[in-house]
């Protein structure tokens, strides 16, 4: 992709969104009101946007490698509670994917330098899990399951939060666990009751 092509694609998209609302880009100067934070791997095939069929203004997105929600990390804190207290939304996704070179990463016996302590949090949730994914023979499955519960628990590790906790009694806040598929397309829902996981967790990290 070369950068001339992209400042024509800039000037063809204007036209294009003009041609059906001569006001698109006055309404969008005006602010957004999106619903759905939206938490995903910076992976550039999982384009968030493209796979849900969203428009502009509809989702607040946040990407890493791997998806990852760690509660030291300012950035993705910054984004959750930003999102929750000023933008109002009505739910949280974090979703995973299948083939994600993060968690292939943190499972391969190397030192991979300044990516270490990223991916110790991926491999905390191998060590776990692992009598679940030990039992895996097959090393793309083992894998395609880690990337499951690593959503699973970045789900938890976003429920873990005093703004989601908030949120969730006050307006009834969710968070989904998704996975999408690229061998096929398919955005997948790992169908979580996280209201069950909170219930649970809040034993321990109740911040109400
Ligand atoms: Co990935």
């Amino acid at each position: 992709m070369d950068f001339v092509t992209v400042f024509e694609n800039n000037e063809k998209w204007i036209k294009e969104k003009l041609s059906t609302d001569a006001d698109f880009f006055k309404k969008m100067a005006q602010g957004q009101n999106p619903e759905v934070l939206y938490i995903g791997c910076a992976d550039s095939r999982v384009t968030a946007e493209e796979i849900m069929g969203a428009k502009p203004g509809e989702v607040f997105v946040h990407r890493n490698i791997a998806n990852m929600v760690i509660s030291i990390d300012l950035n993705v804190m910054s984004v959750i509670n930003y999102a929750v207290d000023f933008l109002k939304v009505k739910r949280i996704v974090v979703c995973g994917h299948y083939g994600c070179g993060g968690v292939l990463a943190s499972m391969q016996a190397a030192d991979l330098g300044i990516l270490n302590p990223w991916l110790r949090n991926i491999r905390d949730v191998y060590r776990i899990h692992h009598e679940e994914l030990k039992a895996i023979s097959d090393e793309k499955k083992r894998s395609d399951r880690l990337v499951e519960l690593n959503v699973r628990e970045q789900c938890i590790n976003v429920i873990k939060t005093a703004a989601f906790q908030k949120a969730n009694k006050e307006r009834g806040l969710s968070v989904h666990g998704w996975v999408f598929d690229m061998s096929n397309g398919k955005l997948v829902d790992l169908d979580i009751d996280f209201t069950a996981k909170l219930k649970d967790i809040q034993e321990i990290y109740n911040l109400q």
